[in-house]
Parts: C-alpha cells; sequence; structure tokens
C-alpha cells in the first residue's frame, strides 16, 4: 500500500515537473531584427545567442555554451540601437523589436580595440606555442583584429604556476577568459582554481601553489581559449596540421564516453572528447585521455613461454605458440572438465566471439571474459536497462561503494 501511494505521488510531482518544464520550454518567440533582418527567436537568449541561433557569428573568448556567464573579455561586443555604448552580448538579455547590428563600424572599432588591448601583454610565442593552429585568439585576431599595433611599452611578465603534470602552464598567455575557474567551480566542483590581484596585476592560480588533482583536470586544457593551459604529455609533440582525426568511444571509462582520437601515420598522438549530449556532454575524465599510450608503452606483442630451468619468460614464434597451444589441448584427458577459456574485456568482439566457439565446442561453455562467466545469450542479463540521462528521472538512487 505504501509503495503504491509512493508510486501515485512520484508520477503526480513527475507530471507537475513536467508541466513546469513543458510551460517553460514553449514561450512565445519574439521579433527582433539582426543586421536589417527581422527574426523570431526565444524570448529567454540572449543576444549572442539569439544571433547564433540563426546563423551569425560573434567571437567570443569567455562564453561557453556549458558555463555559467561572465562577461570578462568583451569580444563580443555588438551595436545595439539606442544604445549608447557597444553592449557585451553574451550578458545581455535580448528585448522585443532590439534592432542588433553586428557587422556595423562601430561594432568593428570596438571589437578591435577589445583586441588591440588583450594583445597588449600578449607575449609572440606562437612558434613555440602548442596552441598554435587551433588558437582562438590566434583565429579571432586574424578576423577582427586591426592591421597594426600602436603598442610599444613592455609587456608584463606572470610566473608560471606548477599545478600537476598534466596540465602545462604558461601564464603569460592568459587572457583571464575564467573559463578554467568556471569549470573547476561548475562542473568538477572544485574551488581550486580563483583570479588574484587586479588590473595588471590579475593572475589565474591556485592562490598557496598546489596540484590540481581532479580527475577531470585534462578538460581545463581544452577550455582554455590560448595557450596558457595546454596538454603536458602533448606538449611540442605535433602540430594541428599533421593531425588526421577518427571518431571513437572510450573503453576505459563506465560511462563509454564519445571521443576523437588523433592520429599521425600509425601512432595516436592524443585523444580528445567529442560532444555527446546524453553521456559526456564534452568532457572526459584523464584516464580516458590517456589510456592511448598503453597502446605504445610495455604492450605484449610477440607470444611468451616459461622457461622450466630458468624461470624467465621467452619469445617464441607465433606458429610455436600455436602449435604447443593445440597440442595441449588435445593431450587433455576431459576438456570439458578440465579446459576454461579466460579473455580479457579490452578484446574486441571478433576475438571474443571466435574465442567463444572454440571453447563451446571444446569444453561445454568453460567461458569467462576478465574472470566473470558468459552464459546468458539475452541482452537484459548484462545490461542496467537504464541510460544516463533517465538517472535524472529516478526517485530513488542507491549508490554502493
Ligand atoms: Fe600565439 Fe595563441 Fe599561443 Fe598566444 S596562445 S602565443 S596567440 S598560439
Ligand atoms: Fe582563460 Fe586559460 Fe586564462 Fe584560464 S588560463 S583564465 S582558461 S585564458
Ligand atoms: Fe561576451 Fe566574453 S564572450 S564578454
Amino acid at each position: 500500500m505504501l509503495n503504491k501511494n509512493l508510486l501515485i505521488l512520484s508520477k503526480t510531482m513527475r507530471n507537475s515537473k513536467n508541466k513546469i518544464l513543458k510551460q517553460f520550454s514553449t514561450p512565445n518567440p519574439i521579433e527582433i531584427f539582426i543586421n536589417g533582418e527581422k527574426h523570431l527567436v526565444d524570448p529567454r537568449m540572449t543576444i549572442f545567442q539569439a544571433c547564433h541561433s540563426v546563423g551569425v557569428v560573434i567571437p567570443r573568448f569567455c562564453y561557453h555554451e556549458k558555463l555559467s556567464i561572465s562577461g570578462n573579455c568583451r569580444m563580443c561586443l555588438v551595436e545595439v540601437e539606442k544604445a549608447p555604448k557597444p553592449v557585451a552580448s553574451c550578458t545581455a538579455q535580448i528585448a522585443p523589436g532590439m534592432k542588433i547590428f553586428t557587422e556595423s563600424e562601430k561594432t568593428r572599432i570596438a571589437r578591435g580595440g577589445v583586441m588591440e588591448f588583450l594583445l597588449m601583454n600578449h607575449p609572440l610565442d606562437c612558434p613555440i606555442c602548442d596552441q598554435g593552429g587551433e588558437c582562438d585568439l590566434q583565429d579571432i585576431y586574424m578576423g577582427y583584429g586591426f592591421e597594426t599595433s600602436r603598442y610599444n611599452e613592455y609587456k608584463r611578465a606572470v610566473e608560471d604556476k606548477n599545478i600537476g603534470p598534466i596540465i602545462t602552464t604558461n601564464m603569460n598567455r592568459c587572457i583571464h577568459c575564467t573559463r578554467c575557474v568556471r569549470f573547476a567551480e561548475e562542473v568538477i566542483g572544485e574551488n581550486e582554481l580563483g583570479t588574484m590581484g587586479r588590473g595588471k596585476a590579475t593572475e589565474i592560480g591556485t592562490y598557496v601553489e598546489k596540484m590540481f588533482t581532479s580527475e577531470l583536470s585534462g578538460n581545463l586544457a581544452d577550455l582554455c581559449p590560448v595557450g596558457a593551459l595546454s596538454h603536458g604529455p602533448y606538449a611540442f609533440t605535433s602540430r594541428p596540421h599533421e593531425l588526421k582525426s577518427v571518431n571513437s568511444i572510450d573503453i576505459m571509462e563506465s560511462i563509454i564516453p564519445s571521443v576523437e582520437y588523433n592520429y599521425r601515420g600509425p601512432e595516436i598522438m592524443r585523444c580528445l572528447p567529442k560532444i555527446h549530449e546524453l553521456v559526456n556532454d564534452e568532457w572526459i575524465s584523464d584516464k580516458s585521455r590517456y589510456a592511448y599510450d598503453g597502446l605504445k608503452r610495455q604492450r605484449l606483442t610477440t607470444p611468451l613461454i616459461k622457461n622450466k630451468t630458468t624461470s624467465q619468460f621467452e619469445e617464441i614464434t607465433w606458429e610455436e605458440a600455436i602449435k604447443i597451444a593445440s597440442y595441449k589441448i588435445s593431450s587433455l584427458k576431459d576438456p570439458k572438465k578440465d579446459l576454461i577459456g579466460l579473455i580479457g574485456e579490452f578484446n574486441n568482439i571478433e576475438e571474443i566471439i571466435a574465442t567463444k566457439d572454440l571453447f563451446s565446442k571444446l569444453s561445454n561453455d568453460n567461458f569467462l571474459i576478465n574472470n566473470y562467466p558468459i552464459k546468458g545469450s539475452q541482452r537484459c542479463e548484462y545490461l542496467f536497462n537504464r541510460s544516463i540521462p533517465e538517472v535524472e528521472e529516478l526517485d530513488l538512487l542507491l549508490l554502493v561503494g
């Protein structure tokens, strides 16, 4: 009876939650004008979001779809009719009848001015910077910067921070967008990074020097729009134009995130997250990111046999190994009792199925993957039948361990 009541209660709560969501998800669109063209957009959007939703690109450094809005960089300035000054579009809400100009002379000069200020203290590091070739600052400057700089003074120098081996810091290059600070706070849930000082003395860091220990730390380097935070293990290994990429999934992580492997010739150079809203958003753990080095180092590529006299493993050829294995299997008195197949969980499906078929013939299904017997043929016997977004719908979730 109690369970039934709870079930009814949870259904009512869910229905009312859906009703509220529905109310908010279907507001009446409002009319705005972007560069003279009329558009109907969701009234809850900012100018930046509205422009992007209709395909008008606005440059940005600090705005990120998955983080809170900070309005730090001012790169997204646009002209709005009747506004006395250019408006930071990522922070300004749209209003009915608003007239926005993203290509006007006022906007062009405002953006050029912001670029000039950003580069005042930015080092001329591009040839030795790991971000070179995929740097937002380079790209946006090419598109929106002035042709020459009027700045002749000394540039400020900022001490690099030691936050561990995964992230290399070059804090001279930091443009104080605070994406890293917001990611640490909002996604990781650790307030380890912050902004210190004001004006010219502003620095990003951990205040008291310490390691950034989160298992999601690699994402900081992906988020950083410049080369201030870069991937330590990838440093000085390749340039983006040398790399090809292939989409994949990562099997080291229990949620199986979507990833992209960048490779040069036969060698995997790095692993980056791929956007998959239902599983990993656009983040991956450091384990997923760096597990590929197991493909290069300490890898068993030839069969080994134990020498009984020396107790050492010695290399043999594949022909010899297969001969020894088939001799041992055929000389068993009762293979159904004495023979068990074992295969690791990271083998590909074809290998697992071929080995399972072999052992089904020889030893009546004595077959284990990573020490677990595989008996079931129904999918539901080994799946939890619950997708990651569905976890949000649960009334009760019991975590063990
Ligand atoms: Fe050049 Fe970008 Fe590196 Fe700055 S962050 S030195 S602009 S590549
Ligand atoms: Fe932005 Fe990079 Fe500086 Fe962090 S380190 S504030 S992400 S530029
Ligand atoms: Fe708007 Fe940075 S993107 S202020």
